[in-house]
């Protein structure tokens, strides 16, 4: 599994659209992908309809032990492109990450 972010202080000059863009050419190479919108505005989920829409998002995803994989990753009209949308609309994901437990695999 490959990791890539889009960061910039500046605001407006493209994370959002470079990242839609990202991923949908990584999907067109035949990779499955996962977009994950950490912004407070819900914008990088409008780039792409979604065919099964989660109830949850970025906001539960410190949780996910208990909502669940499918509660937070919605379904694009692409089968290989799903989107964690963002919810975080008070701004809270920042200390929500903070505050998580720390969860060790392997
Ligand atoms: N390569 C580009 N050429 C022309 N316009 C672009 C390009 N990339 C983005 N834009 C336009 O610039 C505007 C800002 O883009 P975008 O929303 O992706 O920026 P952002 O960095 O995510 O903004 P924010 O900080 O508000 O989250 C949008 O109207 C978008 O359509
Ligand atoms: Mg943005």
């Amino acid at each position: 599994m490959r990791v890539s972010a889009t960061v910039c202080s500046k605001g407006g000059v493209g994370k959002t659209t470079t990242t839609a863009n990202l991923g949908g050419r990584r999907v067109g190479a035949g990779l499955r992908v996962l977009l994950i919108g950490l912004d407070s505005q819900p914008t990088l989920s409008s780039y792409y309809d979604l065919s099964q829409p989660a109830p949850g998002g970025v906001h539960e995803l410190p949780a996910t032990e208990l909502v669940g994989l499918d509660q937070i990753i919605s379904r694009t009209a692409f089968s290989n492109l799903d989107i964690t949308a963002s919810n975080d609309y008070r701004n809270q994901l920042q200390q929500l990450l903070l505050n998580a437990p720390m969860v060790v695999s392997g």
